[in-house]
């Protein structure tokens, strides 16, 4: 049987929580202008997920968050939120026009002290992060290609402290995870994802569902052992 792939509702309900529990945000309202107004593609995590990111960040008292795929920066802003005055944002992206639209709305947030924008492929840069000796992170969101999801555990996983949160955007793909014939090009470096972590040595995970202005997709979360 299909199942509908969007309601409504789905909207109407993030619509709902963000009026009861978040409120109006001119920063990351504005954020989205900028980025529409520069042509980025609109796949920002949404308003409710952004805040579930900085209160997660939050809980765990993190104060070294590492970002790979910053578009915008939507995302960026809201985990920096999280943050107190010390702590540090790192965030990669390919693209440098966009980080340059980042960037703005980033310093228009106020987070610009504590916000790194590293310009280039992620994996190049995560490997520089390991050469050099930065402090380890507490917390990793992971939204950028995801093709290349597995590799991107695996530096995530060096790069984080015992304890570390990890979370990956987008990985239930509107059910095309288990659909053999998905023709989503995103769904095998997701599975690549899920795959590497039968059983693995150092983290513990579960993901959990989510249906909203995103339609149907999913989080998952690690936590480094
Ligand atoms: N986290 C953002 C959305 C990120 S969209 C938010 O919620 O606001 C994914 C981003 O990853 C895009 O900006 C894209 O340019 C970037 N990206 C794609 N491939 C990449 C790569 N190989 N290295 C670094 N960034 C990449
Ligand atoms: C896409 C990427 C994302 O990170 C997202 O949250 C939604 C869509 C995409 O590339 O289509
Ligand atoms: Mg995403």
């Amino acid at each position: 049987m299909d199942l509908p792939h969007t309601d409504p509702r789905w909207s109407d309900v993030d619509d709902y929580i963000v009026a009861h529990l978040i409120g109006e945000d001119p920063v990351l309202e504005a954020c989205l202008a900028a980025n529409a107004a520069a042509g980025l593609p609109p796949i920002d995590v949404s308003a409710t997920q952004g805040r579930m990111l900085e209160l997660l960040a939050r809980a765990i008292q993190a104060k070294n968050i590492l970002e790979i795929g910053t578009l915008g920066g939507y995302s960026t802003i809201c985990l920096a939120r999280s943050l107190s005055d010390e702590g540090r944002l790192v965030t990669l992206e390919l693209e440098p026009d966009f980080a340059a639209v980042a960037r703005e709305n980033i310093e228009r947030a106020g987070q610009g002290r504590r916000v790194e924008i590293l310009v280039g492929e992620a994996i190049q840069s995560l490997t520089d992060i390991r050469k050099s000796d930065a402090t380890p992170f507490d917390f990793v969101f992971i939204d950028a290609d995801k093709q290349n999801y597995a590799a991107y555990l695996d530096h995530a996983v060096q790069l984080a402290r015992p304890g570390a949160m990890l979370i990956f955007d987008n990985v239930v793909r509107e059910g095309g995870i288990v659909d053999p014939q998905s023709d989503d090009p995103k769904v095998p470096g997701t599975r690549e994802l899920y795959q590497a972590l039968v059983n693995h040595p150092k983290v513990d995970a579960t993901a959990v569902q989510t249906v909203g202005s995103k339609k149907w997709d999913g989080f998952l979360l690690a936590i480094v052992r």
